[in-house]
């Protein structure tokens, strides 16, 4: 699906501040002349305007965006226009105290930096009500206007007391205006911790009640609930006069804070913003690419069927990293190439012109202080610029995957805030590996939050669910039941959505019906400590098959042990089969690794932390009886396939510094240099080829 039927193509371009440079009408020229020299046909205006746009309480200056934004869109490029709630001028902070955030510490922040606004504040809604009013009514009907971008990179909390007084509303709300059902949702007896009204709740602040696990989760929720229902309010506000226009925000990595899953759901496109630490001394680029790809995964997760945005990027380097490292040649292209491959239907930027002041005056931009067009980062852009123009067929393409992984924020806050067992929780970084390693199996995977529809896919991960949101648990059951596969772990359904445990055993909530099992005890290791899974000879067979069935050269030879670390749970079987057992210590030879046949489906339990090559066995075996499309792949090159209609795109991209060939699993026309690609495919360092197959 298109995202914007008026823009012929993909996007290109990025944060365009010329409210900086108003004083400079050459360098404005120059802008518009080196946009379009550069491929560009979209600029996002007014991200943090707003000292600009009202220098004075009531006094509304729109006339030089106006130009702007007129003169950009004769000259072929449109405008995404940001609301410029991100930042807030000095005279606001100055008459009103309560639009800025009180920390965790209780005590009010001054003005300054951004992103910290309160988002209880009635006055800063009002504030907001007037200004996003003014941009709708203004440019709501422009031609060149195609998309609301709210605010900026939502994030933070706020402790102030409007908010605390929000929270406990909510708290009422949620709880049934009835304080003992919150106590027992928060399990208060322990320690003494009852509260008679809701009046006594406090936020979870550093130095107040930080024991409490159910309180700290609705805190976040709340924060989640509040931050959601001023995006709301902005959006409302655009919509009032009827403006269609739609919104996006732009979201970052892996954030922790705001659950994304909540949000995604106001929005008519996703965008985020992508800045990983490409060329660091950590981990290879490739590798660096895969974790990248996880992230485009889960934000083109949120919207099925629709491509989503990369919002920001850097043409060369960043200003925040500890150590900024340039984009070496090739790795733009390449990592644009990449947002395209797993589903982006733009490139854009931070920025276009770098400021010549203040926080981000080193950051990468298309233009340098030196104010040239023939420095590398420009070519490079440029080059892109035509690459787009050859990928117009792309516009609109979707990745259709039969597998998912299962990503909550609700299961990330409570097991990060899970207190004891070990301190190597590791959600995020376990989800990650395996997104790895399924990529590396040739299996295209969607990183998906549990309120998207299961059925869908034919093959479901669920690592270290750890807590079931009412009704999860049934979901799992039937997708099983009709015939998917499921894989989970250990630490899987230990709690309900107040994170109260399960009682009568791990997992809970009927999962042990569907594994066939439950877990006894946890076990956490010391990381010297040893132990391991050895598997069943029959279930070797079973691997043997599977690759086989999909080609010799598909994964890894399969080795009959694979290490543990971390976690080990020790397990009670009652039904399932069991595929793999302990290789150490007081449990050994009991099981560890267990599938049960459920109805039409499968449910796996893995119950320890195994290493990539025991996973990957376990992988195997399960994508074969599912019988999942895999493509081969090889150490170093990432592959994708978008489809549309009839067409399909395979992206082949080269993430090494060496040459490598390449097999490709269809033919096709690389859409790149127009050759008709055969059996083999030759791929330079860091090239990228897209092959076209009718
Ligand atoms: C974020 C912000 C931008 C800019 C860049 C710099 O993505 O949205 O305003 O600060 O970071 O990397
Ligand atoms: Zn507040």
């Amino acid at each position: 699906m298109k995202l914007f039927p008026n823009v012929k193509g993909l996007l290109h371009g990025g944060d365009y501040n010329p409210e900086q440079w108003l004083d400079r009408p050459d360098i404005l020229e120059e802008d518009i002349r080196l946009m379009k020299e550069a491929g560009m046909n979209t600029a996002t205006l007014g991200v943090f305007s707003w000292a600009m746009y009202e220098p004075k309480e009531g006094e509304f200056h729109f006339e030089w965006l106006e130009a702007i934004i007129n003169n950009l869109y004769e000259n072929g490029i449109y405008t995404v226009l940001a609301t410029p709630t991100g930042a807030r001028p000095a005279w606001m902070d100055a008459a009103y105290q309560e639009v800025m955030r009180v920390a965790g510490n209780g005590v009010r922040n001054h003005h300054g930096v951004r992103h910290n606004h309160c988002m209880s504040s009635p006055i800063y809604r009002e504030k907001t009500a007037v200004m996003d009013t003014k941009l709708a009514e203004r440019f709501g009907n422009h031609p060149g206007v195609i998309l609301w971008h709210i605010s900026n990179e939502f994030g933070g909390e706020c402790y102030c007391d409007l908010c605390q007084n929000k929270f406990r509303i909510w708290l009422k709300d949620r709880y049934h205006n009835d304080i003992s059902e919150l106590n027992k949702a928060w399990w208060t007896t322990f320690w003494s911790h009852n509260y008679t009204s809701f009046d006594q709740i406090e936020a979870p602040m550093p130095n107040g009640e930080m024991s409490v696990a159910g309180l700290r989760l609705d805190w976040r929720r709340f924060t989640t609930y509040n931050m959601t229902d001023f995006m709301k309010f902005e959006i409302s506000v655009l919509r009032k006069n009827g403006n269609t226009i739609p919104v996006t925000t732009n979201f970052m990595r892996m954030y922790r804070g705001l659950d994304y899953e909540v949000m995604a759901k106001e929005l008519d496109v996703i965008a985020w913003d992508s800045y990983p630490a490409w060329g660091n001394d950590e981990e290879t680029l490739y590798r660096s690419s895969l974790d990248v790809a996880f992230d485009h995964s889960m934000m083109r997760s949120f919207l099925p069927g629709k491509p989503f945005m990369l919002m920001e990027s850097t043409p060369s380097l960043v200003n925040w990293h500890p150590f900024n490292k340039l984009k070496r040649p090739g790795i733009h292209k390449l990592s644009s190439l990449q947002a395209l491959a797993n589903g982006s239907d733009t490139v854009q930027y931070f920025q276009w012109r770098k400021g010549r002041g203040s926080f981000e005056q080193y950051h990468g931009a298309v233009m340098d202080h030196l104010g040239r067009s023939d420095t590398r980062t420009y070519l490079e852009v440029k080059e892109l610029g035509e690459i787009l123009n050859k990928l117009e067929p792309l516009t609109g393409s979707v990745i259709k995957a039969e597998t998912a992984l299962l990503f909550d924020w609700n299961t990330r806050w409570a097991v990060e805030d899970l207190p004891g067992l070990s301190s190597l929780k590791k959600y995020d970084e376990t989800c990650k590996e395996q997104y790895r390693i399924l990529q590396k199996l040739g299996v295209e995977t969607d990183v998906i939050t549990p309120s998207v529809d299961f059925s869908g896919y034919k093959v479901l991960v669920a690592p270290m669910l750890y807590l079931l949101r009412q009704g999860l648990a049934d979901r799992l059951k039937l997708f099983v039941d009709n015939g998917g596969i499921l894989l989970c772990t250990y630490l899987t359904g230990y709690v309900d959505n107040s994170t109260l445990c399960y009682l009568g055993g791990f997992p809970g909530d009927g999962l042990m019906e569907l594994f066939g099992l439950y877990a006894e005890e946890i076990d956490t290791l010391y990381p010297k400590d040893i132990n391991g899974v050895s598997f069943e000879d029959t279930f070797l067979e079973e691997v043997a098959a599977a690759q086989v069935q999909y080609g010799s050269s598909y994964g890894r030879a399969i080795e009959k042990t694979a290490k543990i670390t971390d976690f080990c749970e020790v397990l009670k079987v009652q039904d399932a089969e069991i595929i793999g057992n302990y290789t150490n210590d007081f449990y050994k030879g009991t099981p560890v690794v267990t599938r049960n046949h459920y109805g039409a489906g499968d449910a796996y339990y893995i119950g320890a932390r195994l290493c990539e090559s025991g996973m990957e066995a376990i992988y195997q075996a399960a994508l074969a009886t599912a019988g999942v499309t895999r493509v081969q792949m090889q150490e170093g090159v990432e592959f994708h396939r978008r489809t549309k209609d009839n067409k399909q795109f395979d992206f082949y991209m080269n993430e090494t510094e060496n040459e490598v060939t390449v097999v490709p699993a269809a033919g096709g026309r690389n859409l790149l240099n127009g050759e008709e690609a055969k059996d083999r495919l030759i791929l330079q360092p860091f090239e990228t080829a897209v092959l076209e197959h009718i």
